[in-house]
């Protein structure tokens, strides 16, 4: 339970609205129990006027007698009707209120994880699957709401309710009193009980339903694979046990909910039966009226759901809480790429790697070792390594997606972790391995760095990254909704808006990771001329597997797991007769094939 303690400040932020809730509450209650006491008064009034009319027995008399009496029925039944609609009136006003507020405070915690996540390094991303960041910011937070909604408006409700009526009902007779309300905390304590049952059975169709779903989704994804290999029945059977296990959970749950509501039932008469019992026998006493009896069976049952809700409202607390530790959980994880100022700050692009290892703590892998090197302002220089030599942590670390391990790289002399994060991210350009476009228009992904979209500029740097023919031939150009992560372009394609993408900012340093994998080798030559043009005074890094020999790099790099192997110019680098070499005689004979 104390972990709801941290969803105090937002209710002292919507204090007002909470404050309204509790005294339309406190009306609508007001209402409610009212017109019990007018259907005592009425009850008994009529009695007591036919028992004079039947003193009289006068026939003269009945006749205006009769229609005397219906008028005061009708008047009764009018003041009823009223009471009843301003508790209707003052219920809206309580749900406007109060549940108005929870979806406030929703949406409030939905924000704030958001930018919670969004301030998260990718560490965290990579030790949290995206199911499981969804699940918090969707079901954890309608979990919480339940409580700041629903529970905390049934329980102000039930405490109100519960000592007006009492209170109202002890005056009338405390000992009569006593017998309509013992059976009330046992039904409590029972819903209590038959609630966490039928709790437990919950989740566990839940994570049924999940399973099966899952199940359904991979046979939907994979049908082309099941299909091929003539798998349909094996994937029939599989979704078939899991429907079955889920229909098996589901009537579990059935049996419990079937004694749910008898339960209720049997306690319910159990006050009605003793109201009865001991009333009856002080009506005969004199020491009530009949009008007090019927007024009972009103509280009773007036009584009788609110509180029958609360082994409910217990059940949703608890989730409640257990929703908002998971998510304190992730609200107190804290990223260790911290943004050391805002200050402004103008990247010139001298770029000096000063002795950097780098080793991922998740797997304890050094994937750097000990790499010095330096690039001065418009400098450009070639990263070459096989598959998992390294290359792409050198990318990831320039923007900080991770923090060197030792040593230290530095921006026009300046360490980076010294630098406000914005202003390096800006101005240090990316082009990351894996691409991602996000799921709209090409213009749209291209201009993505920049705050305003300038449909001419997209062209332009589409032009420079060699894409632009191909996306003119798309079916509505540059207004081509791509599909999610992009799926309506081809791997070179993607790469290609990518690379417009990282140019259009206008970086001073540019790193290219692997970019052109994935393009033809036609492309790649046109590409590459563009390059000598685009990357003229800007600082460039160019990470790839292939030699470019189109380039003229200052430097070139060989990376072999995690350590510079080799370093020079193109010709020294050949002249040396090692990996370089190795690589650049592998790569001419394949190309003669
Ligand atoms: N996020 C990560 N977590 C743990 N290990 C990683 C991660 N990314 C890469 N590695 C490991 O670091 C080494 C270098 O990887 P990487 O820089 O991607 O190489 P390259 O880009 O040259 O193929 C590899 O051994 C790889 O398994
Ligand atoms: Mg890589």
């Amino acid at each position: 339970m104390k972990n709801l303690i941290s969803l105090n400040k937002y209710f002292w932020k919507y204090r007002l609205r909470l404050g309204l809730g509790v005294i339309f509450i406190f009306l609508s209650n007001l209402f409610a129990v009212m017109s019990p006491e007018v259907v005592r008064y009425a009850i008994d009034y009529t009695i007591s006027q036919v028992k004079f009319a039947s003193l009289l027995n006068g026939f003269a008399l009945s006749g205006s007698f009769g229609s005397t009496l219906t008028k005061s029925i009708v008047a009764f039944s009018v003041i009823i009707f009223a009471f009843a609609l301003l508790r209707g009136l003052f219920l809206f006003f309580m749900r406007q209120t109060l549940i108005v507020m929870s979806r406030h405070i929703e949406f409030d915690q939905k924000n704030e994880l958001y930018n919670h996540y969004q301030q998260l390094d990718q560490s965290f991303y990579k030790e949290n699957n995206t199911g499981d960041l969804m699940s918090r910011i969707t079901e954890d937070v309608s979990r919480v709401r339940n409580y700041t909604g629903p529970a905390i408006m049934y329980i102000i409700n039930t405490v109100i309710l519960f000592f007006m009526v009492a209170y109202t009902m002890y005056r009338v007779n405390g000992e009569l009193t006593l017998y309509a309300l013992a059976p009330l905390p046992v039904l409590a304590v029972c819903i209590f009980f038959v609630n966490s049952i039928i709790e437990r059975r919950s989740e566990a169709i839940q994570s049924q339903l999940s399973a099966l779903t899952t199940a359904a989704q991979e046979t939907y994804s994979g049908i082309r694979v099941i299909k091929a290999y003539v798998q349909e029945q094996m994937a029939e059977k599989y979704f078939n046990d899991e429907s079955i296990e889920y229909k098996k959970r589901q009537l579990k749950l059935a049996r419990v909910e079937s004694f749910f509501f008898p339960t209720i039932f049997m306690l319910v008469g159990f006050s009605t039966l003793s109201v009865v019992f001991v009333g009856g026998s002080k009506v005969m006493n004199g020491q009530i009226t009949p009008g007090n009896i019927a007024e009972f069976f009103m509280y009773i049952n007036m009584l009788t759901w609110p509180i029958a809700s609360m082994g409910w409202v217990m059940a949703l607390i608890q989730r409640a809480s257990a929703s908002q530790k998971r998510l304190d959980e992730f609200l107190s994880i804290q990223t260790k790429i911290i943004n050391p100022n805002t200050n402004k700050h103008l990247i010139k692009g001298g770029v000096e790697f000063h002795n950097v290892s780098f080793t991922y703590t998740n797997t304890g892998i050094t994937a750097l070792n000990n790499i010095s090197f330096n690039l001065k302002v418009g400098e450009k220089m070639a990263v070459i390594g096989r598959t998992g030599a390294g290359k792409t942590t050198i990318a990831n670390l320039f923007t900080r997606v991770f923090d060197v391990s030792e040593g230290s790289i530095l921006l026009d002399g300046i360490d980076i972790r010294s630098i406000n994060l914005h202003e390096l991210r800006e101005q240090v350009g990316v082009v990351p391995q894996d691409v991602l476009l996000f799921s709209d228009t090409v213009t749209n992904n291209i201009s993505f760095g920049n705050d305003v979209v300038d449909e001419k500029l997209a062209v332009e740097f589409a032009t420079r990254a060699s894409v632009d023919e191909e996306i003119l031939r798309l079916q509505h150009g540059y207004d081509t909704m791509v599909g999610e992560r992009g799926v309506m372009l081809s791997g070179g394609q993607k790469q290609r808006i990518s690379i417009a993408r990282a140019l259009i900012k206008n970086p001073s340093v540019l790193v290219l990771d692997d970019c052109l994998s994935a393009v033809d080798a036609r492309t790649e030559h046109k590409i590459l001329e563009q390059f000598n043009e685009v990357l003229k005074e800007k600082t460039a890094i160019v990470i790839t597997h292939r030699i470019f020999t189109l380039i003229q790099f200052n430097k070139i790099i060989v990376l072999d797991k995690g350590k510079i192997a080799e370093e020079g110019t193109h010709d020294q680098l050949l002249s040396r007769k090692g990996l370089y070499y190795q690589l650049f005689e592998l790569q001419q004979s394949e190309e003669k094939n």
